[in-house]
């Protein structure tokens, strides 16, 4: 008996990264065994951008990909593109019947979303949050797994189910938030959370050789100028990797950093021999899977016909206690 149904989403960002993985997509394999889990590819919440809509459909087959070869298990999951099942549209609409305005322009993500890209403040983006509400909701998710900067919106969706339900009797489900248990995961330069935009990233699917090069460029210990000074695992980025993909030699390499026995170089070869390791079954399925992306388009349509099934019974009720006729 599975304890309950997560919902989660993300937008189709292409190609995913190992901040990506370590602070997501583990995190939804692992919940496929004890939840009956759905997981979105919301490519209606990448069209408030508006950039590269014209790669919508290879950013999301890149994403789907990832998400298989990773174990997001089309079996035990639902897997599906957010705009197959279109209902979430129309309760987004009822939804923000309720929603009042200031609920919206207050959240911090909007004021973040105004910052960035001034020129494009339009409704959609105002009413991103609103649809988010509604992917949860339609699907009736009682736990949702978000990393830290979702908690706003999902803060905001209890508060929307809270004042529809209200209004129209108990018909949404409240959802939990499920924190990712995960720290965030700092990107090449330390300094910044890992981030395709800031191309501060290392892809999943990459070669041994993309790895290498790029691990190369990741900075340490910027205290630690000479081989033979001592370094300070506790602040150094590399070795926070080691921690996640050397098991088995992270103590070593710590007593060894700290006594100035390897240097920062040898260090950083043997994390991408470690990474380039770990990765080998997932590239490999990736690329089988790859050859055939017919396949995970229909992995995809699968998915939304089952999560139709769902969505119809829950606008058939919405509408029904909103009284449309
Ligand atoms: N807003 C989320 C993000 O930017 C993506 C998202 C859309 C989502 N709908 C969702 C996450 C529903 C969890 C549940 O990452």
């Amino acid at each position: 008996m599975k304890k309950g149904r997560v919902f989660s989403g993300a937008r189709p960002t292409g190609r995913q990264h190992i901040g990506n993985y370590l602070g997501a997509i583990q995190n939804y394999v692992a919940l496929q065994e004890e939840y009956e889990c759905v997981y979105c590819v919301v490519d209606l919440h990448a069209l408030t951008t508006l950039t590269d809509t014209d790669k919508l459909r290879a950013n999301t087959e890149e994403m789907a990909l990832d998400w298989l070869a990773a174990g997001m298990d089309p079996q035990k999951s639902i897997i599906f593109v957010q705009s197959h099942v279109p209902q979430v549209t129309e309760l987004h609409t009822i939804l923000s019947m309720v929603t009042p305005m200031g609920w919206l322009t207050r959240l911090p993500t909007f004021k973040e979303k105004i910052r960035i890209q001034p020129d494009n403040v339009n409704y959609g983006l105002l009413g991103y949050p609103v649809l988010m509400a509604a992917d949860i909701t339609l699907y009736k998710a009682d736990s949702v797994p978000v990393g830290e900067d979702q908690a706003p919106h999902l803060e905001f969706t209890r508060e929307i189910v809270r004042r529809f339900n209200f209004h129209f009797g108990p018909v949404l489900v409240e959802p939990q938030m499920k924190l990712t248990p995960f720290p965030r995961v700092m990107g090449l330069d330390g300094v910044n959370k890992m981030s395709k935009s800031l191309d501060n990233h290392i892809e999943l699917a990459s070669s041994p050789e993309e790895i290498e090069r790029r691990v190369m460029t990741m900075v340490t210990d910027p205290q630690r100028r000479y081989r033979t000074d001592p370094g300070r695992p506790e602040v150094c980025n590399v070795f926070a990797f080691h921690g996640f993909f050397s098991p088995k030699e992270v103590e070593a390499i710590e007593s060894e950093c700290k006594g100035a026995l390897v240097g920062c170089v040898d260090c950083k070869r043997a994390l991408a021999r470690n990474l380039a390791q770990s990765l080998a079954p997932f590239r490999e399925k990736r690329a089988e899977m790859a050859r055939d992306p017919d396949l995970v388009w229909e992995i995809l349509r699968d998915g939304a016909a089952r999560a139709s099934l769902i969505a119809q019974e829950t606008i058939a009720e919405v509408k029904q206690k909103v009284g449309l006729p």
